[in-house]
């Protein structure tokens, strides 16, 4: 499965890229606000450090407009893929930009029959939200599933990208599922590494070190 990261935080993306954890970025606009800089200065900056694909979203809500934004983000590198939200304007951008050869990420699926349709115009990502299902009681794994079920059932190539991550366990369970890649902000992807017996076990052996009187170096 590969990993993006979803963020805006450049300083993040480049320590998570220096250690080998991201194949990809994926930004929107509440992220762009948090990280206070100009959407086509940070994209590019981001753009520079990872080479895999770099989700920048469009703000028009309709599809000529979502058109030329996403041409527009395009031209900021060859590895932007343009996000788009699940509407039918959305989807009429989706095909256009599709068909010019350009990657795009369908984001804000809710539903099975969303992606569905996302597949059919061409997406290269469909972006469900597991946590925001979760936040309304709706099993958010479950709508991943389904994806999975579905875009093998008739060959399907639009990658899922499991969005909405917000905990560790969300990781390894569309791991499980077979989701294509996942993006999670950086602090769930650090908090992978964590594990109370890993601290323990590493406490233990350092005091039983201290007892040796011995040095390695
Ligand atoms: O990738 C989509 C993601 O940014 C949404 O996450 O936590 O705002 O629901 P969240």
């Amino acid at each position: 499965m590969k990993f993006f990261v979803d963020t805006a935080d450049v300083a993040a993306i480049s320590e998570l890229h220096d250690l080998g954890m991201v194949d990809g970025v994926t930004t929107n606009p509440s992220l762009i606000l948090k990280s206070g800089r100009n959407i086509l200065e940070v994209t590019k900056e981001i753009c520079d450090i990872v080479p895999g694909p770099v989700s920048a979203e469009v703000v028009a809500l309709k599809a000529d407009d979502m058109i030329a934004e996403g041409r527009k983000l395009a031209e900021i590198a060859e590895n932007i893929a343009v996000k788009l939200p699940l509407t039918w304007d959305g989807l009429k951008a989706c095909k256009v930009l599709s068909d010019e050869g350009r990657m795009v990420n369908v984001t804000l699926c809710f539903s099975a029959n969303q992606a569905l349709l996302a597949a059919k115009a061409g997406a290269t990502f469909i972006s469900p939200f597991i946590g925001r299902l979760d936040d309304i009681n709706v099993d958010g794994l479950e709508l991943i599933s389904d994806i999975r079920i579905i875009y093998d059932n008739y060959g399907f190539e639009t990658q899922i990208l499991a969005a909405s991550i917000r905990t560790v366990n969300h990781v390894a369970d569309v791991a499980r599922i077979g989701a294509d890649v996942m993006t999670a902000p950086p602090e769930v992807i650090r908090k992978l590494a964590s594990h109370p017996l890993t601290d323990a076990g590493l406490a233990q052996f350092t005091k039983d070190w201290a007892q040796t009187g011995q040095t390695i170096l």
